[in-house]
């Protein structure tokens, strides 16, 4: 059965760029962006890692670490990295996992057969640092993804992980965030000292984090 949110996230061993990992080891008590892509040696694909490079410190300020996965081998990756590092700019500072038998693909359900039978689609799995799969995004092969997006989500789970609170569309970190529904006008008074109240369903505080 496919994955779904709030699953734990398969664990499993597999070759990477970094050598050998079991991925909950590996994964230790950071949050994961696991993302795979189609094929090494492909255009769209060069761009996605080396932003993902790029945002390393971004990924580190926010306690994340970044892992792909492809159906290529790592000698494929290593030799890719190159390229990479060449064309965008940045050294590709995290682990990609070479994954020729589709392991990681299967269990993470990456390959969409009427997309393609063979390449992953552009698979992207938040998880939190007790292995529980908190967002999962999926990009066709002709579509770069959107990082800013990425890190939008990363702040927003984190924030909504320690915080009484949700965030409204658009969000950004700073921005004021909605008081959970699940906290009455009693008990968000006592957390935030008052809020204000446009509906009684939709009540904003200043973001408790900032
Ligand atoms: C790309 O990364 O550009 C790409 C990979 C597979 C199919 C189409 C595009």
């Amino acid at each position: 059965m496919a994955l779904r949110l709030g699953d734990i996230a398969p664990n499993f061993t597999a070759p990477t760029t970094h050598g050998d990992i079991d991925f909950h080891d590996w994964q230790g008590d950071a949050w994961v962006v696991l993302f795979s892509h189609p094929k090494d040696y492909t255009p769209v694909c060069t761009t996605e890692l080396g932003m993902t490079a790029k945002l390393g410190e971004a990924f580190a300020e926010r306690n994340v670490k970044a892992i792909a996965v492809s159906v290529d081998t790592v000698e494929d990756h290593n030799g890719w990295i190159g390229d990479i590092e060449e064309t965008q700019g940045a050294a590709v500072n995290f682990p990609i996992i070479g994954d020729p038998d589709r392991v990681v693909a299967g269990l993470y359900d990456m390959i969409h057969p009427n997309a393609n039978d063979t390449l992953t689609v552009r698979s992207l799995f938040i998880i939190a640092p007790d292995h529980t799969v908190k967002l999962m995004i999926t990009y066709p092969a002709s579509t770069g993804r959107n990082f800013d997006e990425v890190l939008r989500v990363i702040d927003s789970l984190q924030l909504t992980a320690n915080h009484s609170v949700a965030t409204p569309a658009n969000w950004t970190s700073g921005e004021r965030v909605i008081v959970s529904p699940g906290l009455d006008d009693d008990a968000a008074t006592a957390k935030f000292g008052g809020f204000d109240k446009v509906k009684p369903y939709l009540r904003y505080v200043a973001d408790p984090s900032s």
